[in-house]
This record gives structure tokens, sequence and C-alpha cells, in this order.
């Protein structure tokens, strides 16, 4: 099907640095499919993203096409979406420079995400790293997106998008149109840390018990919800500030059964943390299995994610040409008569 003229636009996209955790199922992948009726989608394996912190090139070609499988696995149809490697479609590139020309460095320095990520990687605190928000930006108004479905943690990186696009607009003329975040209203915006509910579940934590991988066993998946830090006490109860340890986990138990979280507290009322974590352990192992094994037949074959790459590509470039053309038409560089 191709991408139509009347249906909103949406854009998202998940870096393929290290394996997939359920908080970017839950905050973000999760939601990609559902969405493919209401809006014509775009999504995107961010790699440009990915190397703004080190890689293993290796690792990271093996990376991208894992997480181009996972996101069909999770039910992402690329004959009705648009999915496609960001690296291979460079007018990403070429409007991030564009758009650097109206981004203040001091509106970037102070990203949440940037002081994070340069306290963590002190050896590596680069450019790329800093511009990282711009390339974002540049992902999204590429394809003049209307709503951008992503976890809490990338709210300040949307409202980057919206200030830039408005300040094109001013500047230039109305050229993108001013996308709104898709945030979840419920906890699973912020799914946090197995290890220390205080901090949020990330794949780049060195520490691999605080998270759960899309590709983890369930042994694996059992056992680092059995080791998961509770709150003191007994009670299964959803409290985020007294109970932030429970309170997450019963957030991972509703987004992996459907159930209200009322409704999980009924289920575990009069019963133990213990009885409680064995059981968000194999929900949580019961719903990633097929996904996995989706994914691991898709990956046996080559060929077919290799079309996918190629039409989604093309697709995504004759997209984002059209507005880069504009975009240059609109800052005077000369296109010719
Ligand atoms: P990334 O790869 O870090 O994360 C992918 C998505 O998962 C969400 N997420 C979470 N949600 C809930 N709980 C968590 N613990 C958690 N951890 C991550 C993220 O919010 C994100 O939605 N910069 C983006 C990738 C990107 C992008 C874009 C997104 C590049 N270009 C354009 C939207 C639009 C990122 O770092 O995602």
């Amino acid at each position: 099907m191709e991408i139509s003229e009347n249906k909103q636009k949406l854009f998202s996209a998940v870096q393929p640095s290290g394996a997939i955790t359920i908080g970017n199922y839950i905050g973000a992948i999760r939601n990609f499919a559902a969405l493919q009726d209401r809006y014509d989608c775009i999504y995107a394996v961010a790699d440009l993203h990915a190397i703004t912190v080190r890689q293993d090139p290796a690792a990271l070609r093996k990376n991208t096409l894992a997480l181009l499988a996972l996101f069909i696995a999770c039910g992402i149809d690329p004959q009705k979406s648009v999915l496609f490697v960001q690296s291979h479609v460079p007018a990403h590139c070429e409007l991030t420079w564009v758009l650097n020309t109206i981004t203040y460095p001091g509106e970037l320095s102070r990203m949440t995400q940037f002081k994070d990520k340069s306290a963590r990687h002190a050896d590596n605190v680069n450019m790329g790293l800093m511009d990282y928000p711009v390339l974002m930006v540049s992902d999204i108004l590429l394809y003049q997106a209307a709503c951008v479905p992503v976890g809490e943690d990338q709210k300040q990186h949307l409202e980057l998008t919206r200030d830039l696009a408005v300040r094109f607009n001013n500047r230039y003329g109305p050229t993108f149109t001013v996308p709104e975040p898709y945030i979840l209203k419920d906890s699973g915006a912020r799914v946090m840390s197995l290890a220390d509910p205080s901090r949020k579940m990330s794949k780049s934590d060195e520490n691999a018990n605080a998270f759960v991988t899309m590709t983890d066993d369930k042994d694996t998946i059992v056992r680092k919800f059995k080791r998961a830090v509770t709150d003191s006490g007994s009670e299964v109860r959803y409290d985020p500030a007294a109970k932030p340890g429970i309170s997450n986990l019963l957030t991972i138990y509703h987004a992996f059964t459907g159930k209200s979280i009322a409704d999980c507290e009924k289920e575990f009322a009069g019963k133990g943390y213990g009885d409680f974590k064995l059981a968000v352990g194999e929900a949580v192992a019961d719903a990633v299995a097929p996904i996995r094994a989706e994914q691991a037949r898709l990956l046996a074959d080559k060929a077919y994610l290799q079309e996918v790459m190629k039409g989604g590509r093309e697709r995504a470039a004759r997209l984002a040409y059209r507005t880069l053309a504009k975009v240059y038409r609109k800052v005077g560089l000369y296109m010719g008569e």
C-alpha cells in the first residue's frame, strides 16, 4: 500500500544499541502496530543515533537487522507502514545540517539525556552526542509527522522538535508540521530498573539484572524477576511513592497481561512478594516467547529482510526528499531554474 495524502503521518524510531528491553517495548514498540490503522506510520531503526556512543561495528550490524526483525515480529506490517534503516536515507543528515543553523548550543547542552550520557561516557563526549536531538528532530520533521509515540524520556527532545519546527516556519514560511508527542498516560511510559526502581530501565545498564530484554529466555526472565528489588512490607499495592519496586512490577504485569492494575492488586491480595514476582516473570516470559520465536524465524530469512529494507528505503526517501527539497528552496540554496 502506498502512503496516502489524507491520513496523518506518524514517526517513531528505536536505536539498535544492544538488546531491546521490555521498557522499550512497553513504552513504545508495543503501540506501534496498533497505530497503523489510524495513521500512515513510518518506523526507523535509528542506527545513526546509536553511533553517538561507542558501538562494536559487527554488533551494530547484527543489532540493526535484529531490530528490523523485532519490529515485524511485534506486528509492524512492512506493506502497510514504511519500515527502514535511518542511515539508508541520507536526507536525515542533510536536514540535520540545515536545522543546526537555527539551533543554539545552549538548547542542546541543557538536555537531560545529553548530561546523563556525557556523565556515563565521560571519555567520549562527542559533537554527535550533543547534536543527537537535532538528528531526531530531522527524523520527525522530514516526514511531516503529526504524531510521535515515545516513552517519557523523549519528552524534552519532542519539545525541541516543536520549537525548531515553529522557529523554521516563522523564519521561512510554513514548511513543517508541528508534531504532538504521544506518550502513554500510565506508568508504562517509564518502566523502571529491576535493580533500582528509582532509575529508568535502560539497555545500556552495566547490571544485566536491571533489565529484561525481548530476547531473554524463560529461565532468565523468571530469574531476573525473582531477584527484582522490592520494597519493605508485603502487600502488593500500586503506590509509586511508597512502593516503587512493586508498583513497577504491577505496571509490567498490567502491560503484558492486559489486566487492570486494580485487578492485578486483587489477584495478589494476601499473597507474598515471592508469588507475585514469579507470576510477573512467567507472564512476561509467556508474552515474549512468541515474539522472540517470530524474530528468530525472520532472522533466518535474510532475503526477506533485505527486501523489506530496500522497499522501506525507497518509500522513505521519496517522502523525505520532498520535504528536503522544500527546505533547501526556502533557505535559498540554489537548486537550478
Ligand atoms: P531508544 O532506542 O532509547 O528507546 C526507544 C523507545 O523506547 C522508549 N523507552 C522507554 N519507555 C518506557 N520505559 C523505559 N524504561 C524506556 N526506555 C526507553 C523510548 O522513550 C523510545 O520511545 N532517541 C530515540 C530514538 C529515536 C526517535 C527518533 C524516537 C531516534 N529518532 C524520532 C522518536 C522519533 C531513543 O533514544 O530511543
